[in-house]
């Protein structure tokens, strides 16, 4: 049996994996002072399953796959494989399985012997655990905290999920085998790691010591279908009126900056406001992580590159932004402005690669205006403050600003024109805003989009564009 990928020399058998520490929530809670009510804490979004006998039979099982994992390493020639069909390999592990249950006696029914022959394909080929979360379409994020804990982001809200890996020495094992296909390295010296999995998931890891209790993986996965906009006004991420406005912002080409929080749909905005972009206009693109899937034909995409191991090759995204102006653009988008870039997409946004985009990590717009005022003081420009608040506020005319609110929703917060200056100050108005007006008990937002009842800045230049938008967008809805 298994003659065809069987190793022809036999390696030491694994050493055992250290038992894995139980998950151990203590809850403590403090007598309250007499008088002084306190709203009872939320339920938990995620708690630890209590251990019962599904929990008990899946340790069984995670057992049997374990030392069944090891007998796979142990025989299989893992170079053979890679020629091996998808089809050989299955029947190969399932006759292993079959061996090993039956030297051992042990029975298992017929769906946990399938489970277990397709876990641990997924084991031998692919990512382990994590395969089946990466293949749920439901997932938008997988967090991962130490081998015992593991997180998943399904329609905005956080859960535990009872994937598991059976210690850190198996979640390393896959950590490696990720990074080491995008030809990177993570190790004691080395200990964190940012890269693009095949499928173009971004992927962030953080192993021990500096990750203290076990190593740290986050994975946002990629959507083949990214979020349009008819997606995202059915969402109730912003209006129809919004979605006109932002239409005509694009493509009577202002600079625009989406600004947000982390996961909070920046990206998904970007490239949302990037359909509106003409099809007859080239567009470079920049990112450390190539995110966005712009639907026009003329688009070229460049992604930074961080120093190898021994610290040489580093491609930053200012290096990338300096040479983009170099390659006769007529729009630029930035994935994230978060360095030195800044000066440049500034400059660019000022000389005539108007309609440009990018984002920034900010919970306002004037806030985000404050981001971007530290950005050019932590790239060493000695400007004085005035000067740099006029670059910035020559350079952008709009901040629209993604949230993610507290019940998960995600949704466009504001939207805010940049008017100028008066004296040292950014003179700004919000034309759109998300007004919430209070919490269901299930602790849903309620609240509604409504124009601020001021009339846009560029309302003459949209007309001139042809993008004749009604003033009634401009008016605000009374609160019910
Ligand atoms: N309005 C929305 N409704 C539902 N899901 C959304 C919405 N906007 C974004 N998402 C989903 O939320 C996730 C995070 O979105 P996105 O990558 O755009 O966030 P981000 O702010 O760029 O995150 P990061 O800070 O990590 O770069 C994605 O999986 C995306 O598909
Ligand atoms: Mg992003």
């Amino acid at each position: 049996m298994f003659s065809k990928y069987k190793k022809t020399s036999a390696t030491p058998p694994a050493a055992a994996p250290e038992k894995a520490p139980a998950a151990d929530v203590a809850a403590v809670t403090p007598a309250a002072a007499p008088g002084v009510t306190r709203k009872a804490p939320q339920k938990a979004a995620a708690q630890v399953t209590p251990m019962d006998k599904e929990r008990k039979r899946k340790e069984r099982m995670g057992e049997i796959k374990l030392d069944l994992h090891r007998v796979l390493l142990d025989n299989l020639n893992l170079s053979a494989l890679e020629h091996a069909t998808e089809q050989d390999l299955r029947q190969e592990i399932s006759a292993i399985s079959s061996e090993f249950l039956e030297e051992r006696s042990i029975v298992l029914n017929r769906e946990d012997r399938q489970n277990l022959t397709s876990e641990l394909y997924d084991e031998v080929t692919g990512l382990g655990p994590l395969e089946t979360l990466l293949k749920d379409e439901t997932v938008n994020d997988i967090l991962v905290n130490g081998p015992q804990q593991i997180f998943v982001e399904r329609a905005g809200k956080l859960e535990l999920t009872d994937v598991t890996f059976k210690d850190e020495r198996h979640l390393l094992r896959i950590i490696d085998k990720i990074v080491s296909a995008v030809g990177r390295r993570v190790d004691e010296s080395n200990p964190y790691v940012d890269a693009r999995l095949k499928d173009g998931s971004r992927f962030n890891a953080m192993v021990p010591p500096v990750a203290v209790d076990g190593s740290l993986v986050s994975i946002r996965k990629f959507k083949k279908d990214k979020l349009g906009i008819d997606d995202l006004v059915q969402f109730g991420a912003f209006t129809e009126e919004m979605a006109a406005y932002l239409q005509a912002a694009v493509a009577t080409r202002l600079n625009i900056i989406v600004s947000g929080g982390t996961g909070s749909g920046k990206t998904t905005t970007l490239n949302a406001l990037s359909s509106f972009i003409d099809n007859a206009e080239r567009i470079l693109t920049i990112e450390d992580t190539a995110e966005l899937q712009l639907q026009q034909t003329h688009v070229g995409r460049m992604e930074s590159r961080p120093p190898n191991v021994e610290g040489k090759g580093e491609v930053s995204p200012r290096d990338c932004l300096k040479n983009a102006l170099r390659m006769r653009p007529d729009r630029i988008i930035v994935g994230e402005t978060r360095g030195e870039e800044v000066i440049d997409m500034l400059q660019a946004m000022n000389t005539g690669h108007d309609g440009s985009m990018t984002t920034i990590h900010a919970n306002s717009a004037r806030d985000g205006v404050s981001r971007l005022e530290n950005m050019i003081a932590m790239a060493g420009i000695e400007m004085p403050l005035k000067a740099v608040r006029s670059q910035i506020s020559s350079a952008v005319n709009l901040i629209v600003q993604a949230s993610r609110l507290q019940d998960g929703s995600r949704r466009m917060t504001s939207i805010t024109e940049i008017t100028g200056m008066e004296g040292e100050v950014i003179s700004m108005q919000e034309i759109f805003r998300y007004q919430r007006v209070g919490l269901t008990p299930d602790n849903k937002i309620i609240g509604h989009f409504t124009a601020t009842g001021v009339r846009s800045n560029y309302a003459e230049r949209f007309r001139m564009w042809g993008y004749d938008l009604p003033p009634s967008i401009y008016e605000p809805i009374a609160a019910e």
